[in-house]
């Protein structure tokens, strides 16, 4: 047993919350029990389980019991070495089924505006005809605009008489969703709550000041490639593409005829994406496979399988990019994560497609024992599952919103400005499911 320098007392007795993040992705199940560091915005890492996952292709699960079993086995090396029974999860959700648009609201017959006025102008906006197979999953403000005047953040005490407010709404595959609902809760743990990846992501790896600037987060994990775009503090859009890192591989494992684990070990010693970043060209072994001989192959060779599929991935993550409108708002340029983006030459080759400055993004302020392990951009995803459910720990909005609307519109407890504090990061959870 991992022995933690936690005592019970140090976790529970100053009131720190623990939440624990659930990565189901199609490379390796992961699961993260952190709690609130001693510094703000910092976060101590307890403990840490991770599997490799196998019921889990291009961000969807197609084998439940492998999946189930996988959980449980994250879930139980996470407990084992935090010293902490993990009950509920934070989860995270990606997959090609995910759409997103940017949605209106409008109400009128306002005189100053209140906080009620601005639920049910969102509540408008995200009464969008969905087919009978979809749901929301995140409604997120991006501005509200009063008599004209636009880009107002929080327009409480406003004066107007109309009001719109402009979201960006998620939606799903209500089946996939159930899905995930069905593996983890047949392992025993409940769903607290379900985020999109991309904004998991986000919000371990970009920082304030980037996404006011304006910012794209690629995520290239082994399934799916994952962006969000921020611009003015807000998230903008969100898109997920099938095609990742694991693609990289069938290339590799089919351009050398060797097994995918032996296609894989080569990657992550010899690959690279970018030509000319081989500075020198080195020859290594492949295994041969049903007793054929081991052959010789050179880095260039490997590297001339690699890039192309890195190549599409990019261009594909470009055309997305054209298509959110924002290509010219990303003054911070582009920050690449997911295990993907541990491959040499990536960066590089980013900046030739892009043309703009490229990051890899790692999730930081991390403290205790198990922090440089998690600071790795493979947990990008579950850090930020960790974080979101700790920011969001006492705004539920979804719930708050249930309220307005059986009382209608009175009777709300929670402060606005909060709720605001977490919009202006770009983190808003207005989950509708369940
Ligand atoms: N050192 C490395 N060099 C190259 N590639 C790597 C390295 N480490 C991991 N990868 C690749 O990263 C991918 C896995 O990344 P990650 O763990 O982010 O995916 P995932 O979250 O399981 O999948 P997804 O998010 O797509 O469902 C795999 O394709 C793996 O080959
Ligand atoms: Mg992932």
């Amino acid at each position: 047993m991992f022995n933690t320098k936690y005592t019970h007392d140090e976790i529970h007795g100053n009131d720190r919350k623990i939440v624990v993040g659930l990565d189901i992705g199609t490379s390796k199940i992961c699961a993260l029990v952190a709690t609130p560091g001693d510094n703000p915005d910092e976060l101590n890492i307890l403990g840490l389980g991770i599997v490799e996952s196998k019921g889990v292709a291009r961000g969807f699960i197609n084998n439940l019991e492998q999946t189930v079993r996988s959980i449980k086995e994250a879930v139980r090396q996470a407990e084992q070495q935090s010293g902490i029974q993990i009950n509920e999860v934070i989860v995270g959700i990606a997959g090609d089924h995910v759409e997103s648009e940017t949605t209106r609201g409008i109400i009128g017959n306002l005189n100053e505006i209140e906080e009620d006025d601005v639920f049910r102008v969102i509540k408008e906006a995200r009464s969008i005809a969905l087919p009978p197979d979809r749901r929301i999953l995140h409604v997120i403000p991006q501005e509200f605009i009063v008599d004209g005047q636009d880009q107002i953040i929080d327009p409480v005490g406003f004066r107007g008489h109309r009001m719109e407010v402009l979201t960006h709404v998620v939606t799903c595959k209500t089946s996939f969703l159930d899905t995930i609902y069905i593996c983890v809760e047949r392992a025993g743990l409940k769903v607290k709550e379900v985020v999109l990846e991309p904004i998991a992501s986000s919000i371990a790896v970009l920082d304030e000041d980037e996404k006011e600037v304006g910012v794209a987060l690629i995520d290239i994990g082994g399934g799916t490639t994952d962006i969000a775009i921020f611009e003015k503090g807000i998230l903008r859009f969100t898109s997920i593409i099938a095609i990742a890192g694991k693609k990289v591989t069938d290339d590799i494992q089919n351009g050398l005829g060797i097994l995918a684990r032996d296609a894989e070990k080569i990657k992550k010693e010899y690959g690279c994406a970018y030509l000319p970043g081989i500075n020198r060209d080195e020859d290594f072994m492949t295994p041969g496979i049903a007793g054929r001989a081991p052959r010789e192959i050179t880095k260039t060779v490997l590297c001339k399988v690699i890039q192309p599929r890195m190549e599409e991935i990019f261009e594909l993550a470009s055309a997305e990019i054209e298509r959110s409108g924002l290509k010219a708002s990303l003054g911070a340029g582009i920050v690449i994560t997911g295990g993907s983006s541990l491959l040499h030459g990536t960066e590089d080759l980013a900046s030739e497609i892009f043309g703009t400055q490229i990051k890899i993004g790692v999730p930081s302020r991390l403290t205790y024992g198990l922090a440089p392990e998690v600071e790795n951009p493979i947990y990008s995803t579950a850090v930020g599952l960790v974080r979101y459910g700790l920011e969001n720990q006492d705004e539920n909005y979804n719930e708050h919103l249930k309220k307005v609307e059986k009382s209608n519109g009175t009777g709300r407890k929670k402060s606005l400005k909060d709720l605001f504090n977490i919009v202006q990061k770009g983190i808003d959870n207005l989950l509708l499911i369940k």
